[in-house]
């Protein structure tokens, strides 16, 4: 994926110039250069007249040394020439005169008077005005620009006196001065600029070193092809925190970087990272089932955590959800290859519907998933029924599943998504038709301890078919373990406990926890109207008391809920704190599920003549306790309800994670309501600031009601300002995003060692 360069508009164009040149104006390196080249101005500032006053120093002593030696060389000859005086001292000083470095010979008697004085004698040099003492002396005659340096040597013959003048032009000394300012104001300017360029070269090389890493670092995050492309077409005007946001998110994950997880992330995620790879989802429980009631074919979300969790995951991603089409209008809706496009409303992925004869769901689905799987791997002690008839149909219907996966993937490696205990063979036997796929498989239950699994008469089996996946994955480590637990007793394995992998007939696959959770935000909140108003449309549908407390309880209606637990405890609290009769109301949404298993039908029976008792025995005219609405709530009742509460009762006996806990801390964005959880749900590992209760412990889940009944406003605000936070961040973009990440990484580590052995 490259990043198009967008043509900006002429105003933000300049305004991009602007940003620029302030940045670089401000930037340290401009800032030291600024500083340097003041350093240098100050030192030719300085530099120069001291030049000069060094070079005039070295002149006038050269001139006076020189100056000595004329006079020394001449002093008998003038000195017999001024005793008696003759043309010939003319003559001398004359010839002598000619040294092109003197300017003027002269001699000044005793009476100040210039006697003798060659041609080039200047006026200006008057003897009258010349310090002559009885030693040598030296002085400078200023003639506008024109300086003479005058030396004057004592000459005494017999009676007389005077002085010889030897006069030496300066304008050589200026001159050299000058050239000594200029040559050294050069110099000072070349050091400059060589320590310039140089430091420049420098920084360009360390900057070309930069900018390359940063062009890798682009190319790696997918916003550019290449590193060697144009740089008009590099996208690196883009400011740098654009750029760092978008580095690759695996690196951002194993540097423990905090990424906003959301369906854009995911796709990207899928860009980047798994580029060109197909995806499919294989699950029992169908996304959108169609039924045809009274005539007319309805929609339905069904209630299902899995789908809850995986539907938003197949928005963001595409692909294809292979599934069993349950519902009464399933056929109708279907393509001539049993595909549909979904969400009916927007599509974006495909749906693949497989069809089960009523034998096939009897045996695969009721009874060994349901009535064998299920309660053996929740511990709500329920006991497990296993017949070999239903596992005969879900060996078959797990082949027909297989079947259907190797008929829509387009590719020989897909990354297959196996959900759930329904198809615990469907790993091996995915890979038996696609050996190069990557298979993650979701376990979305718990995993029992070693010694509970091991009644399960085909517990070899479906190890053998789970460790067929590239991953298998849990919703807590409690689970991963005892999962590896299972495979350490009951299969001729390898486990690596540093990796927590197992290793089964030379394929490894590798087991993690990867806790599930909701979409965030939730789409069903996208509609809702604010707390007060949906608390107020409750009242009004169920004709409570305007000042009732609302606790609610929303789930399909299975045994391992504890929903018989949660209304012996508000029985209880009713029993043992009276002033709450009148006031609190709980109301249980509970959506039929499995309804031709006895354990089911059993526990609904069960549950109604208990809600009858409760009622009878704290409700009055116009007063009752308990609301039981046994029927399918979509998405949108359902989040009414939980922003009408004061709390929302969770009390599973067993449960992988419980997503209705985390759909609950979404609903309330006013932070309100608290969240009573059971210890024995795999979310109250994760969501602490909850009351956490023990669903078999009666008494204290009734405390824990009245202390949610009276807990202040502002511990709440506290606890669910803290637990929304997390499930915020571990939405369940995050969920499917670290499995992706995951898979890509093993996808990588198998190309490189497929290139190795090609080689
Ligand atoms: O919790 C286990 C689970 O399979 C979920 O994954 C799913 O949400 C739920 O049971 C629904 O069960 P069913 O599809 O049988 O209605």
């Amino acid at each position: 994926m490259s990043v198009a360069a967008g043509r900006s508009p002429p105003r933000t164009r300049a305004r991009a110039r602007r940003v620029r040149v302030t940045r670089l104006l401000r930037h340290p390196l401009t800032r030291y250069g600024a500083l340097a080249v003041f350093a240098a101005i100050v030192m030719i500032v300085a530099l120069a007249p001291l030049a000069s006053l060094l070079v005039d120093g070295w002149s006038r002593q050269d001139v006076e040394l020189r100056a000595r030696l004329v006079f020394r060389s001449i002093r008998e000859q003038v000195s017999q020439g001024i005793a008696a005086p003759s043309a010939e001292l003319d003559r001398l000083l004359d010839r002598l005169a000619e040294d092109e470095r003197l300017l003027a010979l002269g001699f000044c008697n005793e009476a100040g008077q210039l006697e003798y004085a060659t041609a080039q004698f200047p006026k200006s040099v008057a003897c009258d005005r010349l310090e002559r003492a009885r030693a040598d002396t030296f002085d400078i005659v200023r003639d506008g620009n024109r300086r003479t340096h005058v030396s004057l040597f004592p000459v005494t013959i017999g009676a007389r006196s005077g002085h010889l003048l030897v006069l030496h032009d300066l304008a050589y000394s200026d001159a050299r001065a000058y050239h000594a300012r200029l040559y050294s104001t050069l110099s000072l300017i070349g050091i400059a600029v060589g320590l310039g360029l140089l430091s420049t070269a420098i920084v360009l090389a360390m900057m070309r070193g930069w900018t390359r890493s940063l062009r890798t670092a682009i190319v790696r995050a997918g916003l550019a092809d290449s590193i060697d492309m144009a740089p008009s077409e590099f996208p690196v005007s883009r400011d740098i925190h654009t750029l760092l946001k978008e580095l690759r998110l695996e690196r951002k994950l194993a540097e423990g970087i905090h990424i906003d997880w959301s369906p854009n992330t995911l796709h990207r995620l899928l860009l980047d990272e798994l580029p060109e790879t197909e995806v499919l989802v294989v699950s029992n429980r169908e996304p959108y089932i169609h039924n045809r009631e009274n005539g007319v074919v309805t929609l339905q979300i069904p209630a299902s955590g899995l789908v809850a969790a995986v539907e938003p995951v197949m928005r963001a991603c595409g692909g294809t959800w292979i599934a069993h089409g349950s519902g009464t209008a399933d056929r109708e809706t279907v393509d001539k290859n049993d595909r549909l496009a979904v969400p009916p409303a927007d599509p974006t992925y495909s749906l693949r519907r497989v069809w089960l004869t009523d034998e096939e769901q009897e045996g695969y689905y009721y009874g060994l998933a349901n009535e064998g799987l299920w309660p053996l791997c929740h511990v709500a002690f329920v006991r497990p029924t296993f017949r070999e008839s239903d596992w005969e149909q879900y060996k078959a219907v797990n082949e027909r599943f297989a079947d259907a996966v190797a008929e829509e993937a387009v590719t020989d490696d897909p990354i297959v998504l196996v959900q759930d205990y329904h198809f615990a063979l469907l790993p091996r036997l995915i890979r038996e038709r696609l050996p190069r796929a990557t298979i993650i498989t979701f376990w979305h239950i718990p995993w029992p301890n070693s010694e509970t699994f091991s009644i399960f008469p085909w517990r070899d089996e479906i190890m053998d078919g789970l460790l067929g996946s590239t991953i298998i994955g849990f919703h807590t480590h409690l689970h991963c373990n005892n999962f590896i637990e299972a495979t350490d007793r009951f299969m001729e394995s390898r486990i690596d406990r540093e990796r927590d992998s197992v290793t089964l007939g030379g394929h490894e696959t590798l087991i993690r926890a990867y806790p599930i959770s909701i979409e965030w935000p939730p789409s069903a909140l996208a509609e809702q109207d604010p707390p007060q108003q949906c608390r107020n449309s409750v009242i009004q549908r169920f004709g409570l008391p305007a000042d009732a407390r609302i606790a609610v309880g929303v789930e399909r209606f299975d045994y391992t809920k504890g929903i018989l637990d949660r209304i012996r405890a508000v029985d209880d609290l009713l029993s043992q704190q009276p002033e709450w009769r009148g006031k609190l109301v709980f109301i249980q949404a509970a959506a039929p599920t499995r309804s031709k298993l006895g354990a089911y039908t059993a526990l609904q029976d069960e549950a109604v003549g208990l809600v009858g008792e409760v009622n009878a025995r704290h409700g009055t005219d116009g007063y009752q306790p308990i609301h039981l609405v046994i029927r399918h709530h979509d998405p949108r009742e359902v989040f009414e309800l939980f922003r009408a509460a004061d709390m929302c009762i969770i009390s599973s006996l067993h449960d992988g994670m419980n997503l209705v806990a985390k759909e609950f801390v979404a609903s309330r964005e006013d932070e309100r309501g608290v969240l009573i959880l059971s210890s024995f749900a795999g979310a109250s590992r994760e969501l602490h600031e909850a009351l956490i209760v023990n669903p078999y412990d009666t008494r204290g889940m009734a405390l824990a009601i009245g202390q949610a009944l009276r807990m202040p406003e502002n511990e709440q605000r506290d606890r669910m300002h803290l637990m929304r936070d997390f499930v915020r961040q571990r939405n369940v973009y995050r969920w499917a995003g670290q499995m992706l990440l995951d898979a890509a990484r093993l996808r990588r580590r198998d190309s490189i060692l497929r290139s190795v052995e090609d080689e």
